[in-house]
């Protein structure tokens, strides 16, 4: 059999109604740059954590390295929030470290709950014993994400042993407290690539209704490292890539509602973008999306440089940095540099995803990502 090479940017002439399905994303993500429009508001809980990751891209210990929000701190701030913008139209994905950590979880969720936002936990699910779950759940949140990254051995291998079987529990515990929407993450590396099907059995077994597939960037403990054993190739993310496709269309002819797809913030090509995810899968930050900060600095997205914060919330309004201090992560032109240039695709993508575009700036691009 011949291998053709196929260039990821390709557009054929069949792949026009996906250009312009593409297009009409495009649009709607644009206008943002202009007038933003905050829906999506992390919330890194702690920076703390009960696990020690090999990939942690937030470099947690035990310890925080900040001072972190109090609870009356993180309250004032949710309160703000909701009298500044539309809390109903505001999903919240609290994140961390390990966000269980927090004995006052259940108490801000609450808040949350009470001005009418939405509200998701990252976690990696040792902790989410039948009772945690249950809490949460009472407080209003009804969508969870459980980390599993790989079979045991290979999640072990990253997440530390004996923690595989309680991550799983994590998922079941949630599904049986009644979580709306239960999912499970995997960071795909080298090691549990072809394992993608059999952990997405395991997860279904274990209640996941939902199984996300992400890549891992070089931050936080990879910061710097080119380590192949956490980077997939070209010829590996095509595999990837792949494997979604034809999940998700097997899932589609068979009326499953289970889904399967693959999330990173960049421009996947024509053919790819909505083949592996549903619309709408680019980098928002900055413009739908912002982020409440462990010591409370804000900022577009928790995966960015911390440097690339605007302003602490205990000094000044949310709102106030959102509408006033956001200016970089709504600029293009300092995007529109290097390979982006004269890219004939950069009205369609505005230069790739932002925390991998600054995490690994000579590989950002997932069409080179894919060539080669
Ligand atoms: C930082 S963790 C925090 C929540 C929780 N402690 C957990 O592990 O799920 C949030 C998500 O980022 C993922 N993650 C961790 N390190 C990463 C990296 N270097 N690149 C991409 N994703 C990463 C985790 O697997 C998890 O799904
Ligand atoms: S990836 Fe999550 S569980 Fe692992 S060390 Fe980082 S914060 Fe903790
Ligand atoms: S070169 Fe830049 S604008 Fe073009 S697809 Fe890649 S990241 Fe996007």
């Amino acid at each position: 059999m011949r291998f053709i090479k196929r260039s990821a940017g390709a557009v054929g002439l069949l792949d026009f109604p996906k250009l312009v399905a593409v297009r009409r994303d495009a649009a709607r993500r644009a206008r943002l740059f202009t007038k933003p429009d905050l829906t999506y508001l992390f919330w890194e809980a702690t920076l703390r954590c009960n696990l020690r990751c090999l990939h942690c891209g937030s470099s947690c210990e035990a310890r925080s390295p900040v001072k972190e929000l109090e609870t009356a701190q993180v309250l004032a701030i949710v309160d703000s929030i909701a009298e500044d913008f539309d809390a109903r139209r505001i999903f919240v994905s609290i994140t961390g470290g390990e966000p269980l950590l927090r004995p006052d979880l259940y108490e801000v969720v609450a808040r949350m709950t009470h001005h009418g936002m939405r509200s998701c936990i990252v976690t990696n699910g040792t902790l989410l014993g039948p009772e945690q779950a249950a809490k949460l759940f009472d407080a209003g949140m009804r969508t969870v994400s459980v980390s599993i990254d790989g079979m045991e051995h290979e999640h072990e291998a990253v997440r530390g042993r004996g923690t595989w079987k309680r991550s799983l529990a994590g998922l079941t515990n949630a599904r049986r407290a009644g979580f709306r929407t239960v999912e499970a993450i995997t960071c795909v590396r080298p090691a549990n690539l072809h394992q993608l099907e059999e952990i997405e059995r395991t997860v279904r077994g274990s209640g996941a209704g939902l199984y996300r597939l992400i890549t891992i960037d070089r931050m936080g403990r990879l910061a710097n490292q080119d380590g192949a054993d956490m980077w997939l190739t070209p010829p590996q993310v095509r595999v990837l890539l792949d494997h979604v496709e034809r999940r998700r269309r097997e899932l589609a002819k068979a009326k499953d509602r289970f889904d399967v797809r693959f999330s990173c913030g960049g421009f996947l090509g024509v053919e790819r973008e909505l083949t592996v995810r549903p619309g709408d899968g680019q980098c928002f930050a900055g413009l739908c999306v912002g982020s409440i900060l462990a010591d409370g600095q804000v900022s577009a997205c928790p995966s960015l440089p911390r440097s690339w914060a605007q302003g602490s919330a205990l000094d000044e309004r949310f709102s106030k940095i959102w509408y006033g201090k956001f200016k970089d992560y709504r600029e293009t032109a300092w995007r529109k540099t290097g390979a982006c240039s004269d890219c004939s695709f950069w009205e369609i993508c505005q230069g790739g995803g932002l925390h991998e575009r600054l995490a690994q700036p000579e590989e950002f691009c997932w069409l080179d990502r894919q060539d080669g």
